[in-house]
């Protein structure tokens, strides 16, 4: 399932998160994943494992330009000159010319306006195909539209069945943004509600499918983690089938506000 960014770049709406993998299980993990058909890899300066990530996309065999790369600046980078040196750092790091997209990890207090002027200028002089943002709730969306010339391409979020943010979601569909879900399976610690396996039984799927399909039925993009190989194929193998409307207005139902570090981004406005 592939997406049209509103600057007309096309990206697949399904992923690999790379948090909390490092060094050889971060290349062999990418690169599992690379042969099992992913094509978006979402890391992050944070991860520590950039340099292991780009390893594992060049030892794939794939060719550049069929993989989507995200990469994000870290919240100690942020600023303006600041940025501009950690977007090489990370290219040269992944031992990549470009990043398909580029995200502001955190919307830090101070600096996140400065760190968008940056962003924005390595978009606009072509070192990255798109930009956008982490954890934006929606008054930094609000208070973006008075210093961002670019509208972000994308908003990366925590969002699941459990953590629903209509508001959000509404106002980002409204603007064009696309939003991609963190910890799109609750880093399993749902999975044994009843009531996703009840859904989960009627289906013939496994819970993480079920959240990771409600995901791409909302027309979210997903970036589930996992390092191992049978759970990377589980995971994937969510594009065989949908989840119908009443289903997913079901699971919407879900939602508890539950959050998986119970880290609020509204803690930095
Ligand atoms: N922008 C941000 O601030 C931010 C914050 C957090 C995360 N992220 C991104 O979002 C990605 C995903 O979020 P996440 O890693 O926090 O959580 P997640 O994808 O919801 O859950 C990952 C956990 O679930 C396990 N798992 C994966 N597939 C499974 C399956 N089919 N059955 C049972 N267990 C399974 C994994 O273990 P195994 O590896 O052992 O399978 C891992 O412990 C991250 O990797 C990162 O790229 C971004």
């Amino acid at each position: 399932m592939v997406y049209q960014l509103h600057n007309g770049i096309e990206m697949p709406l399904l992923g690999l998160g790379c948090w909390a993998m490092w060094d050889e299980e971060a290349q062999k993990t990418v690169e599992n994943a690379l042969e099992i058909g992913y094509r978006l890899i979402d890391t992050a300066s944070m991860y520590q494992n950039e340099a292991a990530v780009g390893a594992g996309i060049a030892a794939s065999g794939i060719a550049r330009n069929d993989v989507f790369v995200t990469t994000k600046v870290a919240n100690d980078d942020q600023g303006y000159e600041s940025t501009l040196r950690a977007y090489e750092k990370s290219c040269t790091l992944m031992g990549l010319d470009y990043v398909d997209l580029y995200l502001m990890h955190w919307p830090i207090k101070g600096t996140r306006a400065e760190t968008w002027r940056a962003m924005e200028r390595l978009y606009e002089e072509g070192a990255v195909r798109a930009i956008g943002v982490c954890n934006f709730a929606l008054p930094f969306l609000q208070e973006m539209e008075g210093y961002a010339n670019i509208i972000p391409m994308v908003n990366q979020c925590e969002l699941s069945p459990y953590l629903y943010q209509k508001d959000l979601v509404e106002a980002c569909i409204a603007k064009n943004i696309l939003m991609q879900a963190w910890s799109p399976i609750v880093r399993g610690k749902r999975f044994d509600d009843p009531k996703l396996l009840e859904i989960a039984r009627k289906y013939g799927k496994s819970p993480a499918q079920m959240l990771i399909r409600w995901g791409l039925d909302h027309k979210f993009s997903t970036i589930p983690k996992s390092s191992s190989k049978e759970r990377l194929l589980e995971n994937f193998e969510v594009l065989n089938f949908s989840i119908s409307a009443e289903d997913i207005a079901l699971m919407d139902g879900f939602d508890e506000g539950f959050r998986v570090s119970g880290e609020d981004p509204m803690s930095m406005y």
